[in-house]
């Protein structure tokens, strides 16, 4: 009998030989307890989190935290049924209310997870005849929701504007076609030029879906991601966002002012077929989301984390993806994926977590570790975490 795991036998051969060196597994590590939204003990240490999208550290906050307890007293500990079944409740339509409020938009809806949004928004919007253009570094939730669905797949270059143009103008004019990007992408941390790549997109009579998973809360005035920050939010048809990052639970969502918004509710099929949030979770992202409205000054203070780190890891020699600090995530570039598990191991020694990221996650075949900051570290934290960079830098070779 053919086994149909052998497939598989290279990976499986890769991570014993990065094992057998005595690292820790870099994609299995236990939080045996998570004292804050910034430490948690792991290997019996304390840790300092730099590799959660907790950006807004709000999984400790005490009034998201009572109300999933309040919640899990009153409604009980799941649904057990669809949205469109015996599975809305009252807290799934008062957390698309305070989407609706958050984004300022018409419409909202709730997925189980951020994955689950851009599966069924995607397959559901763009169907037979009809075109994707993509970003070539999209999310693996854009693809596989392009390949849930049945329209034509255009990608393009990362973050190049020409390139999407020439891509829409080749199309024909009376297709339907559907332009999906990102606010932040995850694995650099860098923003997307949307101002330009919206405006290119309209004139040439496309709708445009903005993941905005890694921005809201953090980036633009009112939290709302990237497209705000740009100006340009008012021309996106559909937002895709997550309550996995800075709501700090788990969830998806899309907010739309599409006046016909409100019939996907019945025809996209990670919606229907699937159980919805327990009332605990909505409850949680309900109180997150509305104390995310009024949380400017955590925003000053993770940029200036953010500012704080990119500058220390310049200027210890580490090289980053980005020039600039652009968002909460900084990603420093390894020259292989042994040294990068080298050097997360040398962080983990320090007291230091932070993801190890690989192909086919990374673009361009890169290995990164990705920092991610919380608006909770203080600056003696950053000071800290350069302090455990520079310590594993040297110890692992990676800077002099
Ligand atoms: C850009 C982007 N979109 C969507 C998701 C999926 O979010 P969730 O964790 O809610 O499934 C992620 C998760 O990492 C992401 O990075």
């Amino acid at each position: 009998m053919p086994d149909l795991l052998a497939k598989f036998d290279p990976l499986i051969e890769q991570r014993a030989a990065l094992l057998e060196g005595g690292v820790t597994d870099p994609f299995n590590l236990v939080m045996e307890k998570v004292e804050s939204p910034t430490v948690a003990i792991c290997n019996g240490r304390r840790t300092i989190l730099l590799g959660t999208y907790n950006y807004m550290g709000m999984t400790f906050d005490p009034d998201v935290v009572s109300a999933g307890q309040k919640a899990l007293e009153d409604f009980g500990s799941g649904t057990t049924g669809s949205r469109v079944l015996n599975g809305t409740y009252s807290g799934h339509k008062a957390v698309e209310q305070a989407l609706k409020e958050f984004y300022a938009m018409e419409h909202a809806m709730v997925f189980s997870t951020g994955y689950q949004a851009n599966l069924g928004i995607i397959s559901t919007v763009a169907g037979k005849d009809d075109y994707i253009i993509l970003d070539i570094d999209s999310h693996a939730s854009i693809y596989d929701g392009c390949a849930l669905g049945n329209a034509q797949i255009v990608p393009f270059r990362h973050n190049d504007v020409e390139a999407l143009e020439k891509r829409l103008k080749r199309l024909p004019p009376e297709a339907g076609k559907l332009v999906v990007l990102e606010g932040v992408y995850s694995m650099l941390g860098d923003v997307a030029p949307l101002n330009e790549m919206i405006a290119v997109s309209k004139a040439n009579g496309a709708m445009v879906l903005v993941d905005e998973a890694h921005s809201m809360g953090f980036i633009g005035e009112h939290g709302r991601g990237v497209a705000e920050a740009q100006g340009v939010i008012d021309d996106v048809d559909f937002i895709i966002g997550t309550f996995s990052k800075s709501v700090g639970t788990v969830g998806g969502f899309c907010v739309s002012n599409h006046p016909k918004f409100e019939i996907l509710r019945l025809v996209c099929r990670p919606y229907v077929f699937t159980a919805s949030l327990p009332p605990s979770v909505v409850a949680t992202a309900a109180t997150s989301i509305r104390k995310l409205m009024n949380s400017a000054d955590k925003r000053a203070h993770l940029w200036e984390n953010s500012k704080r780190l990119h500058a220390g890891l310049r200027q210890l020699g580490f090289t980053l993806g980005t020039d600039e600090p652009q968002s909460a995530i900084i990603a420093v570039i390894m020259p292989d994926l042994e040294t990068g598990a080298a050097m997360w191991e040398a962080l983990l020694q320090e007291g230091l977590y932070v993801n190890l990221a690989r192909p086919p996650a990374t673009p361009a075949g890169m290995t990164l570790l990705r920092c991610s900051l919380c608006a909770l570290h203080s600056e003696e934290q950053v000071g800290e975490i350069l302090g455990m960079f520079a310590a594993a830098g040297r110890a692992t070779g990676c800077i002099s």
